[in-house]
């Protein structure tokens, strides 16, 4: 969806539904009909600052008349979380697109597996998916009751779920999950290091096609991806990104003043154009012409080539 689909939502609706959790509902800005939407989609959400955060649309009924998302309010996070916790009814926000990357596929059996918030794209999904009539069964981890959101909408839907406390439960055996599904497509939104853990457990089952996963961290870290000189070629500075920081990082290091909003490659903020060497594009953003014309997120984006030529 480009900028020009972009459109104004007001907040209808706050309430906490867990310690950590808040939920809003959010309506057209005019009470016109939001644009119509799937389980698993996201919107990217521009807040009153101008930071854009990706949410998950989390309504059971699809395509209310209403937007749902619940954010976790991270009192040592980026920002965004406190500032949508400081919203109230009324404000008016920007919606800068709806997406879709984590579609629901046809399938005989579900198994959906969501930590912690991560149960915001899984709900609607894992309640579209017992509505096709097949066997689907829930898994969701939360670290304590307080944090626990949506126990009674998961109990209104009927849905299969195991919900696991995991400061007294532990941590579940994720390979008896993946065996009790057989044939079963799998989809797992929560915490990198469980989804990782998913990953390794398919492999070794032979299930690694079965798993689908949402990913909302910044991919802007690739293990082992080795230093990076960037080239400055108006200044004339060459800046060394190493592998654990951003490129961006790496240049705000090096006293260029780049602003940011979203750092998650969403949002088009942090452009600068590349001139030189092999970038490896990591954003969500840029069009297949925009790269060749040279557009670059350093806040996500790295480099196939073991120096970078940028126009700064
Ligand atoms: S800051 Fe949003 S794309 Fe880089």
């Amino acid at each position: 969806m480009s900028e020009d689909a972009a459109f104004e939502v007001v907040v209808a609706a706050k309430r906490r539904i867990a310690e950590d959790i808040c939920e809003l509902r959010l309506g057209g800005a005019g009470g016109e009909p939001l644009p119509a939407w799937e389980p698993g989609a996201h919107v990217d959400l521009e807040l009153p600052s101008g930071l854009v955060r990706q949410y998950s649309l989390c309504s059971t009924v699809e395509n209310d008349d209403h937007y749902r998302i619940a954010v976790r309010v991270l009192a040592d996070g980026r920002g965004g979380s406190l500032e949508v916790d400081s919203l109230s009814e009324g404000h008016r926000l920007r919606i800068r697109a709806v997406r879709n990357t984590f579609p629901l596929s046809d399938a005989g059996r579900y198994l959906f597996i969501a930590g912690g918030i991560g149960i915001t794209p899984i709900l609607p999904m894992a309640v579209a998916a017992a509505n096709r009539g097949v066997p689907t069964h829930l898994m969701y981890l939360v670290r304590n009751a307080g944090t626990l959101a949506f126990a009674d909408e998961l109990v209104r839907e009927g849905l299969s779920v195991d919900i696991v406390l995991t400061d007294t439960d532990g941590i579940p055996d994720l390979t008896s999950a993946v065996r009790s599904s057989p044939g079963a497509q799998i989809y797992c939104c929560g915490p990198a290091p469980m989804m990782d853990a998913l990953q390794a457990v398919a492999a070794a089952e032979g299930r690694s096609e079965d798993v689908y996963l949402e990913r909302f961290e910044s991919p802007q870290v690739a293990a082992g991806s080795g230093t990076t000189t960037i080239r400055c070629v108006r200044s004339g500075v060459s800046v060394c990104a190493e592998s654990e920081e951003t490129f961006l990082e790496a240049l705000r290091g090096a006293g260029f003043d780049l602003p940011s909003s979203c750092e998650m490659g969403i949002c088009g903020t942090c452009q600068i154009t590349v001139v030189g060497g092999t970038p490896d594009h990591r954003d969500m953003l840029l069009t297949p012409e925009e790269r060749e014309a040279g557009a670059f997120l350093p806040c996500v984006s790295r480099s196939n080539s073991d120096h970078l030529d940028v126009d700064l």
